[in-house]
């Protein structure tokens, strides 16, 4: 076997959300495997969990045979438990529907007609219709709704021309536009795996009985720390003891593994009920390690960033950008680069301004904030920027990620593994090491001294603790508030200044996981339009500010409120007793340092969520229609 080991890290925090919303999970090697498949596909149900479904060359029967159930991956271990086929080379898939509902037919894995291979894919066809139409003309018949079912035909078609499965398979992937990572088994080929990654990213565990192919390392984490990568634009043959890889070209690529580490614990629920739950509580602990990590790298920061100190200094404007939680970490963030390191500071929504008009600035740095460094959205404008020589960086959780390898540098969060679909400690160490980094910015361009730095990381790690404290503070009344807020239909988030973004990541949490629908507003709007909304009937949450003018202000939105008959809960920083004594409830919060109200607010607003969730019965973890990292376009 040609490995070259590629020893490369010893302690890295990997993270396990990856992009492409669906996954996939293989062996091939010497042990019977149904068992391991399973189990590996339910470490990766967080990716997907509309569908799954597992094929296998069984040793009994000489053939495929393949299962697939709609639902949650339980359902498909039943019907695995009720047969009794096995053998050593299988590939399981957990869907997070694009293309067709949740049902049998549409789940993975699809086999040509003949029945000769079962393929699971993962991502996007971009040119399916087109291929759709060109091979219904060629004769094929489409049984599903699914993309997928064009590579199949294709591969099939391929196959069909020539012996050499290197070959069929390059000219398969070469037909193929947008994320087509997919993983093949051929009965005729029962010692194989075949594997393409375009886009979606998937790797390669060697073990020592055998090969274990994923989406997401964490599938094997227990028979493997030795992982090859597949570049992006690369095919496989992978066998028990061999893995040849191959560009689009044809050409031989090295296998180099490298070596990973993870933490097992953070994997297991341990004693909370929920990984969200458990997350939430590890918030303090991640910011803290984050800083820690920020600190050693001092001023470091600028290569790792890809960036000279010189440059770090005059650039013109930092660009931020992503999705979801990492956007709403972002638009927080700007207030920090502009109000600390005096920086003109942007942030776009990746997947709206891929679409826009770009004007190249060279002297401009373009950040990516992406806890999984996978989001396609995010990734999508990266390759955007790339266009145009932008420099760019990313922020990100995960050492490994496409974002890491497809920009000039970066830097990373320490929030350990993020198993819940709802973002908690990402968000909350991204916004400690967006902090970090305005204040490094000041400090390189003369605006802040050594000391206001150190004084800088001490503010982050008393936010963290005022953001654990007032959970443990208000814990009690927030579950027996939950009752009461589960009922609401709808819930108003409102805020100012860097308050505005938390509201947005308040409503954004909240819908995410109670299905209640919530709309993060700038307080000053209110009375724009949407105060035609406010009843009995419609909760309002308010999300104080420090700062005394923009505090006056709310105190204002806050009356407004009231004298529409409007509920108020109210997150107050203490001595705000005017807003205080509007509030029907009200948390009061320790104060901490200017612009880190969102970290100090974090713990309970996601407590919260949570709580009211929890109140309602909903899948917590799990929420319907999501999956941890949303990625596809
Ligand atoms: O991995 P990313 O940070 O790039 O993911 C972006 C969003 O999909 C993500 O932040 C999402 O909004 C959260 N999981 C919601 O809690």
């Amino acid at each position: 076997m040609k490995l070259k080991k590629l020893v490369v890290i010893a302690a890295l925090f990997f993270n396990n959300q990856i992009n492409y919303s669906c996954s996939i999970f293989a062996y091939v090697g010497s042990q019977l495997c149904k068992a391991h498949v399973l189990k590996g596909l339910s470490r990766l149900e967080y990716r997907g969990y509309d569908s799954s479904g597992f094929a296998v060359y069984d040793i009994v029967t000489n053939d495929l045979v393949v299962l697939k159930k709609p639902g949650k991956i339980a359902e498909l271990k039943m019907a695995a438990l009720a047969s009794s086929c096995d053998g050593y080379a299988a590939l399981g898939h957990t869907r997070w529907s694009t293309h067709g509902v949740s049902n049998e037919v549409n789940a993975h894995p699809h086999t040509n007609d003949d029945r000769t291979f079962a393929l699971v894919h993962n991502g996007i066809i971009e040119n399916h219709f087109q291929l759709r139409e060109q091979l219904s003309k060629e004769g094929y018949t489409f049984k599903t709704e699914t993309d997928t079912e064009v590579m199949v035909h294709l591969f099939d078609q391929e196959l069909k021309k020539t012996d050499d499965i290197k070959k069929a398979t390059l000219q398969t992937v070469r037909k193929l536009k947008g994320a087509c990572t997919f993983v093949a088994l051929h009965k005729d080929h029962p010692e194989m795996l075949i594997a393409a990654r375009q886009r979606a990213p998937i790797c390669i565990g060697v073990g020592e009985d055998g090969m274990h192919i994923a989406s997401d390392f964490l599938a094997f984490a227990d028979k493997t720390n030795q992982v090859f990568f597949m570049p992006e634009k690369s095919i496989a043959f992978i066998k028990k003891g061999a893995i040849f890889a191959y560009d689009y070209d044809g050409n031989v690529l090295p296998i180099e593994t490298k070596t990973v580490n993870l933490q097992p614990s953070a994997y297991e629920k341990l004693d909370h009920d929920h990984f969200m739950l458990k997350e939430i509580y590890e918030q303090k602990i991640a910011i803290e390690k984050t800083v820690a990590h920020l600190h050693e790298l001092g001023d470091k920061v600028w290569s790792q960033l890809g960036l000279t100190p010189q440059q770090a200094r005059t650039l013109f404007s930092l660009n931020l950008f992503g999705c979801g939680t990492s956007w709403h970490a972002a638009r927080i963030g700007q207030f920090f680069f502009e109000k600390i390191a005096k920086m003109p500071t942007s942030v776009y929504l990746a997947s709206e301004f891929r679409y826009m008009e770009f004007f190249p600035c060279l002297d401009c740095l373009f950040m990516s904030v992406s806890q999984s460094g996978e989001t396609a959205d995010t990734l999508e404008l990266i390759r955007y920027f790339k266009k145009f020589g932008a420099r760019l960086a990313t922020l990100t959780n995960v050492a490994t990620s496409s974002m890491v390898r497809e920009t000039n540098g970066h830097l990373l969060t320490k929030a350990g593994p993020e198993i819940a679909v709802a973002s908690t400690k990402a968000f909350s160490t991204q916004l400690a090491s967006l902090y970090w980094l305005a204040h490094r910015f000041a400090l390189q361009r003369g605006h802040i001294n050594m000391e206001q730095m150190a004084q800088a990381e001490k503010d982050v790690l008393h936010a963290a603790s005022v953001l654990e404290q007032t959970i443990d503070q208000y814990k009690v009344d927030i579950i027996e508030a939950a009752k009461t807020y589960a009922q609401a239909q709808r819930i108003m988030y409102l805020g100012r200044h860097v308050t505005y973004p938390f509201a947005m990541e308040g409503a954004l949490k909240l819908k995410e996981i109670s299905y209640i629908f919530a709309q993060g507003y700038p307080a000053g709007e209110l009375k724009h339009g949407s105060i035609a909304l406010v009843d009995e009937h419609t909760p309002i949450i308010l999300f104080s500010h420090q700062d005394p003018v923009i505090y006056q202000k709310l105190v204002g939105n806050a009356q407004e409120v009231k004298a529409r008959g409007g509920h108020l809960l109210i997150f107050a920083f203490e001595g705000q007793d005017e807003l205080i004594q509007l509030a029907d409830r009200v948390y009061t919060i320790p104060r901490v340092a200017p612009l880190l109200e969102p970290l100090a607010m974090t713990g309970i607003m996601q407590f919260f969520a949570y709580q009211v969730a929890l109140v309602l019965g909903r899948d917590i973890d799990k929420p319907r229609n999501l999956a941890k990292s949303v990625t596809v376009e």
